[in-house]
């Protein structure tokens, strides 16, 4: 599907699938309650778990939340991109979106198809990753078509350039900044921006007090329907029937591929960059065959590796 078609579709109350930077988004209308109602449907996602509202620019947002004194820094620093702002909601946003909750989720992307669609439809686009619930996002268009039968357009812009979701900053009291999910944008280079201390409450608790603030971001989640586990670099590997080890470089030396062990690398060189960009597609590939084991490589748990581990440890829950 083409950009403007896929605008007719949105703005009669149809569900896309578009191309976002970080992963593919199933898009609907986000101020028509009934189009808002078939993303829920589609995903199978229950309705506790809120949607992030995509906008062209912080104009736009604060048509939908309000702002506040540290949301320009952040918008004038990290957007168009993948950071999302938790805010207090402006009254007409639809309960359905924000699951209930006083806030909403915003995010401006950077990709040029969802801004040019965001750009010229003038559309508040709700928009969660365009996978069925609880299963890995989708980097491609394919991932998509798969996912849902063909029974969804997408408009194909190629793979995703980062490959994990946005980072979701709760900034709702800009005193207290905290982030929720873990993603492209780290805490260290927001806290730089903001010159202020930011909580990454996910590193030290997974109980369900943080599921109340964002209800999607704790239980499994992002799983491959093949058993996961997450190894430390250099641990040995004893699984037991056919087990797929996922490296994130290349070995130092020659794998040795059996019937019951094959090594799949998702970098040359340990790039985390690169480990990103790869890893939902290669996991969906893997997923795909007929392995009873995935092994993979936890990431140093340093920038963006922080939010592959997070991805990983909700995988293989
Ligand atoms: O990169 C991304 O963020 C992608 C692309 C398509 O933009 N979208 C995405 O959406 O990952 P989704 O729905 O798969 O994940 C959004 C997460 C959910 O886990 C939801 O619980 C959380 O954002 N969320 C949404 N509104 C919230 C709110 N008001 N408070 C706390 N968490 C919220
Ligand atoms: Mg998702």
């Amino acid at each position: 599907m083409n950009i403007e078609e896929a605008i007719t579709h949105l703005q009669q109350g149809d569900i896309v699938a578009l191309p976002t930077e970080t992963v593919y988004g199933l898009a609907a209308d986000a101020l028509n309650e009934a189009a808002v109602q078939k993303v829920f449907q589609i995903k199978g996602r229950p309705l506790i778990d809120p949607l992030i509202i995509h906008v062209p620019s912080l104009d736009k947002l604060c048509k939908i939340a309000e702002s506040n004194e540290v949301v320009e820094q952040l918008a004038h620093a990290f957007w168009p991109g993948a950071l999302t702002l938790i805010l207090p909601k402006k009254k007409h946003v639809p309960d359905l979106i924000t699951a209930g909750l006083p806030t909403v989720a915003v995010r401006s992307p950077q990709h040029p198809v969802m801004r040019a669609i965001l750009e010229q439809s003038g559309l508040f686009l709700a928009a969660p990753s365009a996978n069925p619930f609880g299963y890995i996002s989708p980097t491609r268009a394919a991932h998509v078509i798969s996912s849902f039968n063909n029974t969804v357009p997408v408009v194909d812009a190629g793979p995703s350039d980062l490959g994990l979701e946005s980072t979701i900053l709760d900034i709702s009291n800009p005193n207290k900044p905290r982030i929720l999910r873990p993603g492209p944008i780290g805490a260290k280079a927001i806290s730089e921006v903001l010159g202020i201390s930011v909580e990454e409450p996910y590193l030290v608790h997974k109980d369900d007090k943080q599921g109340a603030q964002a209800p999607g971001l704790l239980a499994k989640h992002y799983s491959p329907k093949t058993k996961l586990v997450l190894v430390d670099k250099g641990s040995p590997v004893s699984t037991g029937g056919k087990t797929v080890f996922i490296h994130l470089q290349r070995p130092d030396t020659p794998v040795n591929n059996t019937d019951s062990l094959t090594h799949l690398w998702l970098s040359e060189d340990g790039d985390l960059k690169t480990v990103a960009h790869n890893l939902f597609d290669v996991l969906r590939k893997v997923d795909a065959q007929d392995y009873d084991t995935i092994v993979i490589e936890r990431a140093p748990n340093e920038g963006i590796g922080k939010a592959i581990n997070n991805r990983l440890e909700r995988a293989g829950v």
